[in-house]
């Protein structure tokens, strides 16, 4: 379509997705889905970066692209498959390791958090050249966009470094050089607990969290503990106000209700009104949300078809990618 292609994947690191998976990455690929060439991708190679159990590995695989499925991802207009079906990812990406400076991979900030957080023994090569792989997965498919939240610019950076620098070796045209796509009304969604630090499925504690596929009555739980502050005024204000300012940004993402309406119908109101209305409005989504996903999960084969049928077509696109580097590479 028009747009031109997008790629984006999630990584299938935890049991469930959380809310601002949903409201900051998958209400907008499946918006996308209209307009472009999309392809989603459940990165199981990047999860091993964490060393999971096998078993528990490929279970979260299903269950993350369960969970694309139930926001809206439509294998019949997009491309849905898991990264570890599609071998050229893992080609290209050594390809790439090749043509990237160690300082370059060393100067990347996701690395130097995490790995300062296992140490030198805890962390791994595959840690390390994770965003290598990133970069693999966006070149191969001539990617003109990829829809990156902040926490992803630098990786995209180096991506866009490592096509100018194949183009520049291996002659213009070996790839497409990837674009960032930011959608500036993308919700960013806050912790909880501690509602300055982003919502997410590494978390901590999860008590801050709601997990999609959450027991209701534990999300409504957590939702009434949030952290708010000592006034009582329910107002939009994120740097005063954080707790409170990020119950109406989900409050308003998932009703379609402007925040500003929001903040006129609680004048007066307690917190206590507000997060009790907030956990029916959340129920209400992930109750019909949870229904879908067991619903794929319950065929473990029409999943599996699904994803087969993705890969099959991720690879016809690959396959041309990967030949013309290997080729022009001297391979
Ligand atoms: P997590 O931190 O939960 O592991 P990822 O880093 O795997 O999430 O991100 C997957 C996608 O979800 C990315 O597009 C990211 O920008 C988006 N995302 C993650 N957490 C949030 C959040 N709290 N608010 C908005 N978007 C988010
Ligand atoms: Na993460």
């Amino acid at each position: 379509t028009a747009g031109g292609r997008i790629f984006s994947g999630m990584q299938p690191t935890s049991d469930s997705l959380q809310l601002g998976n949903y409201l900051g990455a998958l209400t907008q690929w499946v918006a996308l889905q209209d307009t472009h060439d999309a392809i989603y991708c459940v990165v199981d190679l990047h999860a091993l970066t964490v060393g999971p159990d096998p078993k528990v590995l490929r279970e979260r695989t299903r269950r993350t692209a369960a969970q694309y499925l139930a926001a809206g991802v439509d294998p019949a207009r997009s491309i849905l498959f898991v990264q570890s079906h599609v071998p050229e990812h893992a080609e290209l990406a050594w390809i790439l390791s090749c043509l990237t400076g160690f300082g370059e991979a060393g100067r990347m900030t996701q690395f130097k958090d995490k790995s300062a957080k296992q140490g030198s023994d805890g962390t791994t090569v595959g840690l390390f050249t994770y965003p290598v792989l990133m970069a693999a997965d966006i070149l191969l498919y001539d990617t003109a966009l990829v829809p990156v939240g902040e926490d992803q610019r630098q990786h995209l950076e180096l991506s866009r470094d490592l096509a100018q620098r194949l183009n520049s070796r291996f002659g213009p045209g070996t790839v497409v050089v990837p674009e960032p796509y930011i959608v500036s009304a993308t919700a960013k969604i806050y912790d909880l607990q501690d509602p300055t630090s982003k919502m997410s499925k590494s978390a901590e504690s999860p008590n801050g969290l709601i997990e999609l596929l959450d027991d209701p009555k534990v999300v409504a739980k957590r939702i009434r503990s949030a952290v708010t502050d000592a006034e009582r005024e329910i107002r939009y204000d994120p740097a005063a106000k954080p707790g409170v300012s990020n119950l109406l940004t989900i409050f308003a993402a998932l009703s379609g209700r402007s925040i500003p309406s929001l903040e006129s119908d609680y004048a007066g109101k307690g917190y206590g009104d507000l997060k009790k209305d907030l956990a029916d409005v959340v129920v209400d989504f992930l109750t019909p949300f949870q229904e879908r996903v067991r619903h794929y999960m319950s065929d473990p084969s029409a999943l599996d078809d699904v994803l087969a049928a993705g890969a099959q077509r991720a690879r016809e696109l690959a396959t041309p990618t990967l030949e013309r580097v290997y080729d022009r590479s001297g391979l």
